[in-house]
């Protein structure tokens, strides 16, 4: 193609056969540094996605990511010491974070007897406005702490208390769905939960500024 174009008389050189205006360009072949700049491109290309974000490769920036944040979790856990009191338990009804903890303990411990969505199977439904056990919030973690009935609910010494305030803020935010459930009204139906105090502003920061 290129050497049926018409040639510049003062150089020689090529010209391309665009024509805009009557601005035209020479048609130079691009620098090869430029060449092997692009090659290079595109042989990196794959190399970055395969070693960073494969979902093949286990330590990829996404399961980093989780570490470290299970990791900075643990540390948060660590340095809060949580007695398991009513207070604290309002204080985290409202905590995104450390109900997403409480529900990962409950799927872990409750779901068989009280439902995957705490609707009820062998035990109550924790999701309507009656309780057998409860009259006010702190009565959530003494039951999860102590059981009840002669131990058809289990006592849940072995839970730390930091867990028993989490799960028990994720029972009380259980309240007000009120899921189907094969189980009847059990108990009576008791005063709502108190407001939940406001979140201290330290408590709202981004996860980013939180140092571990
Ligand atoms: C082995 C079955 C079983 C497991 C597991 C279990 N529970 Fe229960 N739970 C019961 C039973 C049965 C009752 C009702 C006790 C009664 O009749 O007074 C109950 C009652 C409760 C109550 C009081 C409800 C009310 O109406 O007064 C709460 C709150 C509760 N459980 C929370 C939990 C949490 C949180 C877990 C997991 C850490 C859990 N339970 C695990 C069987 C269980």
């Amino acid at each position: 193609m290129s050497d049926t174009l018409p040639k510049t008389e003062q150089t020689d050189e090529l010209l391309s056969s665009h024509n805009y205006d009557g601005i035209q360009e020479y048609d130079n072949p691009t620098p090869g540094w430029w060449n092997w700049l692009f090659i290079g491109t595109i042989v990196f290309a794959p190399v970055y996605v395969l070693w960073f974000h494969s979902p093949v490769r286990e330590n990829n920036l996404q399961t980093q990511f989780q570490t470290a944040m299970a990791e900075n979790l643990k540390l948060q856990f660590g340095d809060l010491k949580l007695e398991p009191t009513g207070d604290n338990v309002l204080k985290y009804l409202n905590d995104e974070k450390w109900l997403d903890f409480g529900k990962t303990t409950f799927a872990t411990h409750c779901v068989q007897c009280h439902g995957r969505e705490g609707e009820g199977v062998s035990a109550p439904n924790l999701t309507d406005d009656s309780y057998k056990n409860v009259k006010t919030i702190a009565d959530i973690p003494k039951v999860v702490s102590e059981g009840a009935n002669n131990g058809a609910m289990p006592a849940w010494t072995k839970l730390h208390p930091n867990e028993i305030v989490f799960v028990s803020a994720y029972v009380a935010s259980l309240r007000g769905k009120n899921l189907p459930s094969t189980r009847g009204v059990e108990g009576d139906e008791i005063d709502p939960w108190p407001e939940p105090p406001p979140r201290e502003p330290s408590e709202t920061k981004p996860e980013a500024e939180v140092s571990g």
